[in-house]
C-alpha cells in the first residue's frame, strides 16, 4: 500500500497535489511519501514478530537520502551500509553506531578503521583476509570487533542475473563448505568477536522458496558451528524481498516472509538480523516528469519525457518495468513508447505500452521509484542531478537539491598547459 492516490482526478502524494510540486521545484523530481515509509517500516517489523529476537537494519543503498534515513531512524531502524559514505549518512541521520551493520565485498582498510572508530555494531566479513586485517586493527585499539561471516549458500534466487548474489560464481561471501574451517581460524584472533553468519542471496525476490532453501543451509551451518564449539548468537538473513512493479503483480507479502522465517529459524536460538531495502522504499516514491513532446513513430508514437536513464537507471540496467501514469488522466488511452532525452536507444522506459493518453506539457509519474532511483542517478549527457522532495501530510520539502550542470562544470579544471 502507498499514499500516491488520485483525488478529484489529480494524483496526490498524501495531501499534496503533484502539480504543486512540479510548479515549485520543476521536473524531473523524485517525490517520497513519509507515511508510506512509516507504514512499510511498521508492516515489515510486525511481520517479523513471530520470528522472535530481531534487529532491523535498513539497507540504505536503496534510498540513502538523509531525510528518509531520519524517518526510518524514528521508526527504530538501524542501517546496513556498504561504504564509509553510507556510514556517514546513517550517523548524520541519528542512527546509533551500534545499530549499524557494515556489509560489502570491498571495504577498504581505511573504511574498516573508520568504522571501528565510529563503534559500529557489526562487520559482515566477506573473506578471511578481511577478518585478519579487521582483527589486527581492532587489537591495536585494544578492542574486539563484532563480526559475522557472510557465506555463499549457492542458491539461485531466481531474479535478474545482475542482482543475484548467492550463487557460487558470484563475488559475495565465502563458500559454505569452507565456512566452519574459516570460522575456526578467525575465531582465534583476539581482535575479533565472531558472533555468527550472514547471507544475502539477491534482490527483488519474487519467490520465497530459494530464500527458504538458503535459510535451511544456514540452519545446518549454525548446528555444525556449535558442534565445533563456537558460540553463535547472531544470524543476518539479509534483504531481498521483492515488491510489485506491474499492475497485477503478486508477490510474497512481508507477512508470508515473516511466517517462513519463523518456520525456518524456529530452533536457532539467535538474534536475527535483517537488511530490507526495496520493500521499505520501493513504493514510497515516484519519479515525477513532464512530457516534452509526443513524437510520431513508425509503429507507436514516442512520448518523450524530461526524465531519462540518468535519472532512473533501472530500466536500462535490468530491463525493469516501471508503471507510467498521467498525473491528471483524461480517461483516454494511447499505445506508446516512452523515452527520455538522452542520446541512446537504451534511454527507453517502455515500448508499445497501453498508457494514459498524454500530450506535451502534461505531467506523469513512474511509479515504484523510491528504491534504487535517485541514488543511482548520474549527470550523463550533462543533465542536472535529479532533486528529491519529501511529503508529509499537507507539507513538502526539497530534501536534495537539483545539482545544475553549471555547478558540475565549476568543479572541473582546464590545466595550465591547455589554457589560452
Ligand atoms: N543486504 C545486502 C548485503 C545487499 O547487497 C542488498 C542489496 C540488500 C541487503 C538490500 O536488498 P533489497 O532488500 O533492497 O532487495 N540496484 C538494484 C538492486 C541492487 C541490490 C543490491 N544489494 C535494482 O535497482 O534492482
Amino acid at each position: 500500500m502507498n499514499h500516491f492516490d488520485y483525488r478529484d482526478g489529480v494524483m496526490h502524494a498524501e495531501d499534496v497535489a503533484l502539480p504543486a510540486i512540479a510548479e515549485a521545484v520543476g521536473t524531473p523530481v523524485y517525490v517520497y511519501s513519509t507515511a508510506t515509509f512509516r507504514r512499510h517500516a511498521q508492516v515489515f517489523r510486525d511481520a517479523l514478530k513471530p520470528a522472535g529476537r530481531v534487529h532491523l537494519a535498513y539497507a540504505i543503498k536503496a534510498n540513502p537520502n538523509v531525510a528518509v534515513l531520519r524517518v526510518l531512524a524514528d521508526e527504530g531502524y538501524g542501517a546496513d551500509v556498504v561504504s564509509a559514505g553510507e556510514m556517514q549518512r546513517a550517523l548524520a541521520a541519528g542512527i546509533p553506531a551500534s545499530d549499524i551493520v557494515f556489509s560489502g565485498v570491498g571495504k577498504t582498510r581505511g573504511e574498516l578503521a573508520q568504522a571501528l572508530d565510529a563503534g559500529i555494531g557489526q562487520f559482515n566479513l566477506e573473506l578471511e583476509e578481511e577478518g585478519e586485517v579487521l582483527a589486527a586493527l581492532a587489537h591495536a585499539r585494544g578492542e574486539r570487533a563484532p563480526a559475522v561471516l557472510r557465506v555463499n549458500p549457492d542458491v539461485d534466487a531466481g531474479t535478474h542475473a545482475k542482482i543475484s548474489t548467492g550463487r557460487k560464481e558470484n563475488k559475495f561471501g565465502v563458500a559454505i563448505d569452507q565456512a566452519v574451517a574459516m570460522f575456526d581460524r578467525l575465531s582465534k584472533h583476539d581482535g575479533l568477536d565472531l558472533r555468527g553468519v550472514a547471507i544475502h542471496i539477491g534482490s527483488q525476490l519474487a519467490d520465497l522458496a530459494p530464500l527458504e532453501a538458503a535459510y535451511a543451509r544456514i540452519g545446518e551451518l549454525v548446528a555444525e558451528l556449535r558442534a565445533a564449539g563456537h558460540r553463535i548468537s547472531r544470524v543476518d538473513l539479509g534483504g531481498g524481498l521483492g515488491v510489485p512493479y506491474k499492475p497485477g503483480d503478486v508477490l510474497p507479502s512481508p507477512a508470508d516472509y515473516g511466517a517462513m522465517v519463523a518456520r525456518a529459524t524456529a530452533d536457532w536460538d539467535v538474534e536475527l538480523m535483517f537488511e530490507p531495502g526495496r520493500v521499505i522504499a520501493g513504493n514510497a516514491g515516484v519519479l515525477l516528469t513532464e512530457v516534452i513532446w509526443v513524437k510520431p513513430g513508425v509503429v507507436n508514437p514516442y512520448v518523450i519525457v524530461d526524465a531519462a536513464m540518468n535519472d532512473l537507471a533501472r530500466v536500462a540496467m535490468y530491463d525493469a518495468y516501471h508503471d507510467f501514469v498521467a498525473v491528471a488522466p483524461t480517461g483516454e488511452r494511447m499505445m506508446a513508447n516512452i523515452a527520455g532525452p538522452v542520446c541512446e536507444t537504451g534511454d527507453t522506459f517502455a515500448m508499445g505500452r497501453d498508457i494514459d493518453a498524454v500530450k506535451s506539457g502534461d505531467l506523469g509519474v513512474f511509479r515504484t521509484a523510491g528504491a534504487y532511483g535517485a541514488t543511482m542517478a548520474s549527470t550523463y549527457n550533462s543533465r542536472a542531478l535529479v532533486p528529491e522532495v519529501l511529503v508529509d501530510g499537507d507539507r513538502f520539502a526539497v530534501v536534495a537539491d537539483r545539482i545544475h550542470p553549471e555547478t558540475i562544470l565549476a568543479a572541473e579544471r582546464v590545466p595550465e598547459w591547455l589554457k589560452r
